[in-house]
């Protein structure tokens, strides 16, 4: 275990098993779908999660990346999600699928779904490997959620403190003294 996690809140096998029973709801949704889905990454924390999802996925999909980012080295979302990196492809006409890592204040949820709904999305369906509704600022969920997670710094598989930990294989609980000092 990597010296700045206290504990790990979901292990590796923990996380597979989450992200198998997701991609078989996916599965399910899109099941008489004519056109593949384009399944949107929201970088940089999704990117894990993403990858894993798509290939645990039977529907053949379409993937876009956009980078999103709100929090920049803070621990609070400043509220305006700030679009870095836009889709390369337009949405008009497909149905979306949108992949985060958490729904936290749930700005970036509100951001991204009033954008692409404005760019002509058939359908709009978020799932999420973690939701913490605790930290809840605006009332929006996911329509599918991998794991609900209490009020604690989470790091790993993809999520990090200032861009350090995305690469853990697991959900860990980061030690106090790390962003407190
Ligand atoms: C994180 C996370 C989500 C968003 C959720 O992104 O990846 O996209 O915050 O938080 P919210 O519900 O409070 O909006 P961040 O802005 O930290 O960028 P990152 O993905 O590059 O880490």
């Amino acid at each position: 275990m990597n010296h700045d996690v206290e504990r790990v809140l979901l292990t590796e096998d923990e996380v597979r098993e989450g992200v198998k029973k997701a991609a078989a709801w996916l599965d399910e949704q899109y099941k008489d779908c004519k056109a593949p889905p384009l399944a949107i990454s929201v970088l940089k924390g999704s990117v894990i999660f993403f990858c894993d999802l798509v290939r645990a996925m039977q529907t053949p999909v379409q993937m876009d990346f956009m980078t999103v980012s709100s929090y920049g080295s803070s621990s609070e979302s400043s509220g305006i999600p700030k679009i870095v990196m836009d889709l390369a492809a337009p949405v008009e006409g497909r149905d979306v699928l949108l992949v985060e890592d958490i729904v936290d204040s749930g700005y970036t949820l509100v951001k991204m779904r009033a954008l692409l709904e404005g760019r002509g999305a058939k359908s709009f369906t978020v799932v999420t490997l973690l939701d913490k509704p605790a930290r809840r600022k605006v009332d929006v969920k996911a329509d599918y959620t991998c794991f609900e997670v209490g009020d604690e710094f989470i790091v790993g598989y993809g999520l990090d403190y200032a861009q350090q930990y995305r690469n853990l294989p697991y959900i860990g609980v980061l030690k106090r003294s790390v962003y407190e000092k």
